[in-house]
């Protein structure tokens, strides 16, 4: 039964049994204690815990997930994997046990022909904790499972957790027997490779804490029973397609035998190989899924997760075929078909796929050349040394300089029985991180000690900030700082820090930019400000440049903010407070505030969600904002201690610290908000806001960017004008375009895969002029051409044998055909069987040829293939060949 079929069943069987089938969460986790989402109840952690209400009292799904704890167990078990699917169902307080139990029994044991996966009762064993009575007596009296089949467990298999604290409870699961070719008797107690788990049924009562392992304390019930149910899909695939491994299964097995194609080597020849192949498979599938996710390559987090796995994957593609040849992209095309039928929307997303392991395959490339030298040469130095570790300093210096991961440098150190002075690499690392913090907020500050700033305060006394209702102000200097130290003056030309005794700026802070405008001494000079600070609560720190005379210490100044700008960020700072209630009416409470920043004519607001809004729902949040301004409700601030603001229901930004008394923005009672910035009088200022467009930037978070005012209007106007401008070139009705595209695209595509037949068939058609042209080298007769214009990677192994079919067997014959296809060449020879008789393979003519293209290739006696860089060396290449056989 196929991958697919699997998947279909279990949920159109819970679907008939009252479950709402519920789609895959993203692999980003909302939660944040965890990094990707490793189980398929991981989206459904807050009803458990009872945190929010569920939409449905029972629930199935097709959970996307990552594991990479094991990432050294994949390829070595039959069944460990970075990604893999869970099949679940769940009930939030609607059924227990009693109910869990016979479900996942009728469905796994009901025939194929009638909707189950027909697997003989007789292959089946399954555990409880081990003071579960109650779960053995459904197992033995409600299911009919004989007793002696079923065994009880400890904590370690069955007692199941998140890893961190949150729900858990005992579970129960069911075990696959493969046979006695896989180990012995006595079931799953006895041994785990042959009895493999296949799902496990989670009865989540209990609430644990913190603690390390299965030590932790249980804090108490949770609210209500619920059920947790994860039936490995892959794993469920092996045994219904009769093979030994997850990596051998319909879809995984698609990559695994094309790497295996790809690199020259044989699956089933070698283990060491067979384990690297099961890697790769394995790793592709995850870097894909991942990157459809939006997880791109990183150096922490779930960046470092998809760069680890991507990594692995190259290193041991390069192991495989002994060359530097990138095979990334086309496997992850394979993966990518392989898993279309399961998640369409691949497709979509397949050319943004590509951009990013390509990249990063060549980013890595470059990387290991570099590095690969300096390891060497420290290796060298090690042990000439007579140690056996490798220094912390090394590893650091190839971290820091070359971008070598950690566990690069951990496994080519192994490999030439070296170790790793791990701490020391740490320590180092932290360093280095200690020390780009403090430049960061230096950046931010200047160059200035913060002990000045200090001192500075001390001496004036806070800020008065004026700028709630002024934007002019007369003030006096209480502090100049020049290079990074306090000066009695600043000249013309000087860059300058300034701090007054009272000041119309606003100093950016929660998300709204810093004022720009003057300071000018009665006819002596001007201070341009450029940016505005607080180095420390209170103190305002006025950033800029001397335009012309000078400002000494004690002058009195004029102040003044360039009030268009100032209003233009209000706009948008109010403009901010709107969206964020909107999108709380849509998503709900959840949906909190992660940061925002306010400039003038645009915003951007980041806020916590499951998943995307979509157009539709953006639509409404867009439709919403712009209805409520046009109320002209009145913007109004009132000071109140925080405990009574929080009362009231203001919303708080999470994580931000705040004082006794509180400022609190209210827009009538649709907008209350703490918040210590500048506003809008009223609503109708804002005049529109358009929303531009959402975004993921990191897990759970969301981001949507919206113009406001005179900007939104542009941008509103210039659409129109564009769309216009289509609706004439199209010769269609604006409101019909979309259709109008749509049936233009697909014209499109068919007439583009009608061409690429075409010259498919083109190509194959050469073959019979092609094999007129063999000559005879040596004992062999040999044809040795580049492949037509145009020619793909595929089109040339085709056309190659077919070349090879039309020589014949009578005597020795090769066939070396080259191609360039995507700029890079490569170079396909297939011999036939009298060739090989007579020692020439394939395999040994590809690297020769190879190498003149300047990369590498292998593969069997019978056909191999490789590439390299330079297209310019493809008839040096097959002249390579020709004269190799024409020696004998
Ligand atoms: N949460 C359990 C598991 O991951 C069952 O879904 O195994």
């Amino acid at each position: 039964m196929e991958t697919a079929e699997i998947a279909r069943r279990f949920l159109s069987f819970f679907e008939k049994n009252g479950h709402t089938v519920v789609p895959s969460a993203s692999l980003i986790a909302e939660d944040p204690t965890l990094l990707l989402v490793p189980a398929g109840m991981v989206p459904f952690k807050p009803y458990f815990l009872g945190q929010r209400t569920p939409p449905h009292d029972t629930a199935t799904s097709v959970q996307k997930c990552i594991r990479t704890k094991d990432i050294e167990e994949v390829g070595k078990t039959s069944r460990h994997a970075t990604f893999f699917q869970m099949l679940g169902n769940f009930s939030f307080g609607d059924y227990f046990k009693e109910r869990a139990i016979p479900l996942a029994w009728e469905l796994v044991t009901t025939p194929v022909e009638e909707g189950g996966f027909g697997i003989d009762p007789e292959r089946l064993w399954v555990t409880v904790y081990l003071d579960d009575d109650e779960a053995e007596a459904i197992w033995r009296d409600k299911v009919g499972v004989r007793p002696e089949r079923i065994q009880r467990m400890g904590k370690e298999e069955n007692y199941w957790d998140m890893g961190v604290p949150g729900p858990c409870g005992p579970c129960s699961e069911i075990f696959y027997d493969r046979g006695p070719e896989y180990g012995v008797d006595g079931g799953p107690e006895a041994d785990e490779d042959r009895y493999i788990e296949i799902w496990n049924l989670v009865f989540m009562q209990y609430e644990r804490g913190e603690g390390s392992g299965k030590e932790y304390p249980i804090l108490g019930e949770l609210p209500k029973k619920n059920i947790d149910t994860g039936l490995g899909l892959e794993r469920l695939a092996a045994v219904l397609q009769g093979v030994d491994n997850i990596y051998e299964t319909d879809i995984i097995g698609r990559v695994l035998h094309r790497a295996a194609e790809l690199t020259g080597t044989r699956y089933g020849d070698n283990q060491e190989q067979d384990v690297m192949l099961r890697v790769v498979a394995d790793h592709v599938r995850s870097a894909v899924m991942l990157v459809g996710d939006g997880v791109r390559p990183g150096n922490e987090k779930a960046g470092y997760v998809l760069r680890r796995i991507l990594r692995r994957s190259i290193r041991n593609l390069r192991l495989l075929s002994g060359t530097e040849t990138a095979f990334l992209h086309e496997l992850t095309e394979v993966s990518i078909d392989a898993m279309k039928d399961i998640y369409p929307d691949l497709l979509d997303r397949a050319d943004v796929i590509h951009g990013v392991i390509d990249t990063e395959e060549r980013n890595f490339a470059e990387t290991l050349r570099a590095g690969t030298a300096l390891f060497g040469r420290a290796a060298e130095r090690t042990r000439a040394g007579g140690g056996t570790v490798f220094s912390g300093t090394d590893a650091f210096q190839l971290h820091d300089t070359y971008g070598f991961p950690i566990d690069l440098t951990l496994e080519m150190a192994a490999e030439q029985g070296l170790s790793v002075d791990e701490s020391s690499f740490r320590e180092l690392m932290q360093r280095q991180k200690d020390t780009a913090k403090a430049d960061a907020r230096s950046k931010k500050l200047g160059n200035a000690d913060i002990s000045l700033y200090a001192r500075m305060l001390e001496g004036a006394g806070e800020t008065d900030f004026l700028g709630y209702t002024e934007s002019e102000s007369e003030s006096r200097v209480k502090g100049i700082v020049v290079d990074g130290v306090s000066a009695p003056a600043a000249r013309a030309g000087d860059k300058v820090e300034i701090v007054l005794d009272s000041t119309p700026f606003y100093a950016e802070s929660g998300g709204q930019l810093a004022d720009t405008g003057t300071l000018t001494v009665d006819g002596r000079g001007v201070v341009d400000v450029e940016d505005v600070q607080k180095p420390l609560p209170g103190l305002f720190v006025h950033r800029g440049t001397v335009r012309s005379g000078e400002v000494v210490l004690d002058d009195t100044v004029h102040a003044g903010i360039d009030t268009g700008r100032r209003h233009a960020i209000e706009r948008s700072h109010s403009a901010t407070h709107l969206i964020h209630s909107a999108l709380r009416n849509a998503l709900g409470p959840s949906a909190g505030q992660a940061g925002s920043e306010n400039r003038p004519g645009q915003l951007r607001f980041d806020f916590t969600a499951d998943s995307a809004l979509g157009g539709e729902r953006l639509a409404e949040v867009e439709e919403e904002v712009n209805t409520v301004l046009a109320g002209d409700i009145p913007v109004q601030t009132e000071e109140k201690s925080l405990d009574e603001a929080l009362k009231t229901g203001a919303m708080a930004m999470f994580g931000e610290k705040y004082g006794d008394r509180v400022r609190v923005v209210e827009m009538s009672d649709y907008s209350v908000e703490l918040c210590g910035g500048t506003h809008v009088p009223s609503t109708a200022r804002l005049g529109i806001v358009k929303l531009l467009g959402e975004s993921s930037i990191g897990s759970g978070v969301r981001r949507v960017e919206a113009a406001v005012g005179v900007d939104a209007f542009r941008r509103l106007s210039k659409e129109s004008t564009l769309v216009g401008q289509l609706s004439e070139q199209l010769k269609t009705p604006r409101e019909e375009l979309p259709e109008r595209i749509d049936s233009m695209v697909s014209r499109l595509r068919a007439a583009e895969r009608e061409i690429e037949k075409l010259r498919a068939a083109q190509v194959l058609q050469a073959a019979g002029s092609i094999a007129e042209g063999a000559r005879r080298h040596g004992a062999a007769l040999v044809v040795a051409a580049p492949a037509p214009e145009g020619a793909s990677g595929d089109d040339l192994r085709k056309l190659v044998l077919d070349v090879r079919g039309r020589l014949g067997e009578d005597e020795p014959a090769v066939v070396a055909m080259t191609a360039v296809p995507k700029d890079r060449p490569v170079v396909v020879i297939a011999t036939n069987k009298a060739a090989q008789k007579a020692g020439i393979k394939a395999g040994e003519l590809v690297g020769i040829a190879a190498r003149a293209l300047g990369g590498g290739g292998g593969g069997k006696p019978d056909i191999a293939q490789g590439g390299g860089s330079d297209a310019t060396k493809v008839d040096e290449a097959l002249r390579a060949v020709e004269e190799r056989v024409a020696r004998g």
